[in-house]
């Protein structure tokens, strides 16, 4: 009978799967397979911990850049993650951050609940209309492809940034272009890469500069994918019009300075945050850490590589 260990408290529905399957329990030592939520750092030190029967990590998550691949690898453990099942939640909550920082929702709700006096003007609080306006996906993978579905539906134009070609770009009639390219041209900026050695920093003061002062970036992959600092400079000088941010460089730090503008909307990570969607990540996960701790293949497993 295998066991299995789970970091922290998971939907119900997925600790019965494991409980069905084997013992169930919460420390990691002595389990052959342990599910982790993104933020759990799993390096060698976890896992040795863990111990040399340890098969399989299960993350969670679509993001699995807490995980050491190459540590997992050199003990022979399997590291899953849940692709698929979180894409639309995350594509809905991209488009709220989206209208929320284009139509600025965060500051009206503030001038509201600070009693402020106010009166319908004009000249208003305006934000800006996305029929017309394009929009730049960096990543063109499951989510960003759901995201630019839902604006094409709102009347945006798309165009991505991709290292290969996106088999979904024709039918988004979406054109792949190089980033300062994309950067320059677009009214909209939605991040959906992998953080990566290669996407860290992918957006700082040089891309912010590169936009237009009308421009919104929305971040709903990783924090660490956009320097925080430089960020809330360009958004204090109006080098860009707003941000939506639901992921922070050092998370759950927020960097000070956003705290203090008015024309980014934060929220606490809330990308995959439905009950429908968080009860899939966890059967997903107990699903994988299940197969892999009876010999068969993970369901989803994640790519390994030897660094
Ligand atoms: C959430 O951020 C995830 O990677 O699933």
């Amino acid at each position: 009978m295998p066991t299995f260990a789970v970091t922290h408290a998971l939907p119900e529905a997925a600790l019965a799967l494991l409980r069905q399957a084997g013992e169930l329990r919460d420390d990691p030592a002595g389990a052959d397979a342990v599910l982790t939520l993104l933020g759990d750092r799993v390096d060698g030190e976890f896992l040795d911990a863990a111990g040399p029967q340890l098969r399989c990590v299960a993350n969670v998550a679509v993001g699995f850049d807490n995980v050491d691949l190459a540590a997992a690898a050199e003990r022979g453990v399997v590291v899953t993650n849940t692709p698929g099942v979180l894409d639309d939640a995350t594509a809905d909550l991209t488009m709220a951050l989206l209208l929320a920082a284009v139509r600025r929702l965060g500051e009206g709700e503030r001038l509201i609940r600070a009693g402020r006096r106010w009166r319908w003007g004009i000249d208003f609080m305006l934000g800006s209309d996305l029929r017309g306006k394009l929009l730049e996906i960096v990543g063109l993978g499951a989510i960003g492809t759901r995201v630019a579905e839902r604006a094409r539906a709102f009347g945006m134009e798309i165009a991505y940034r991709n290292r290969h070609p996106a088999p979904a770009a024709a039918a988004l009639e979406a054109e792949r272009l190089e980033l300062d390219e994309l950067l320059a041209a677009s009214d909209v900026v939605s991040l959906h890469c992998p953080l990566t050695d290669e996407t860290r920093h992918l957006i700082g003061a040089r891309e912010l500069g590169l936009m237009k002062p009308t421009a919104t970036l929305v971040n709903t992959a990783r924090g660490p994918v956009v320097d925080e600092r430089a960020l809330a400079a360009a958004l204090a000088a109006g080098e860009i019009a707003a941000a939506g941010l639901d992921v922070y460089e050092h998370e759950p730090e927020v960097e000070p300075a956003l705290l203090e503008l008015e024309n980014v909307v934060l929220l606490p990570h809330l990308g995959s945050a439905t009950v429908e969607t968080r009860t899939a990540m966890a059967e997903l996960a107990a699903r994988n850490a299940i197969a892999v701790a009876r010999g068969e293949p993970a369901l989803t497993p994640v790519p390994l590589r030897l660094t």
